[in-house]
């Protein structure tokens, strides 16, 4: 059995999440703690360190797009999980050639991205929740999305192959 401490700093977690970018204004941080909490009106949950430039700037910006890179990219999603600030697009090879309308950067590459604003925030403990009202979405349609799977301690993963189940 697996201690809550042994949970967190073991070489993987047992319950691999989606790895996502924030984009806020300049700033790009990988995301892995997000959900998705209401259809319609479509809302989505972030949990965002407060230590992270990303959380002073979102609370400034109040909006954000959040990403979804090709699993090709896990090494680039890495850098924007390292690093506090600063150009950490130039240190790769993806593009952002748009922005939102409130000027958040998006990323070219991505499979697919959603566009928010910040309407609320909760927090307890020691990641605040932010609660994005998506109103835009993008989604590549010329591929099939590969999503990467965050495993924790630099570990990445993606999917086999999709299968439906059966109709009872
Ligand atoms: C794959 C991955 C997922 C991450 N998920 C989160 C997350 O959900 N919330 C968070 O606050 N930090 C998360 N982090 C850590 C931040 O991305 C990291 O602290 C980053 O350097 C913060 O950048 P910033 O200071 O420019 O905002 C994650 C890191 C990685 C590599």
């Amino acid at each position: 059995m697996l201690t809550l401490s042994d949970y967190f700093t073991s070489s993987s977690h047992h319950q691999p999440r989606i790895a996502a970018v924030v984009g806020c204004y300049n700033n790009l941080m990988a995301l892995s703690w997000h959900m998705p909490i209401s259809k319609s009106p479509f809302r989505y949950a972030i949990g965002v360190r407060d230590e992270n430039m990303t959380h002073s700037l979102l609370l400034e910006h109040r909006s954000c797009t959040l990403n979804f890179l090709p699993f090709s990219y896990y090494e680039e999603i890495d850098l924007f999980g390292k690093e506090h600030g600063g150009d950490k697009l130039s240190k790769t090879t993806l593009h952002a050639t748009r922005r939102d309308k409130n000027n958040n950067v998006i990323l070219d590459e991505s499979d697919m991205v959603f566009v928010g604003d910040v309407i609320d925030t909760y927090q307890n403990g020691d990641h605040t929740i932010f609660i994005i009202q998506i109103n835009e979405t993008y989604i590549n349609h010329d591929k099939p999305a590969q999503n990467v799977l965050f495993f924790g301690q630099g570990r990445y993963a993606t999917l086999g192959d999709t299968v439906r189940a059966s109709k009872k």
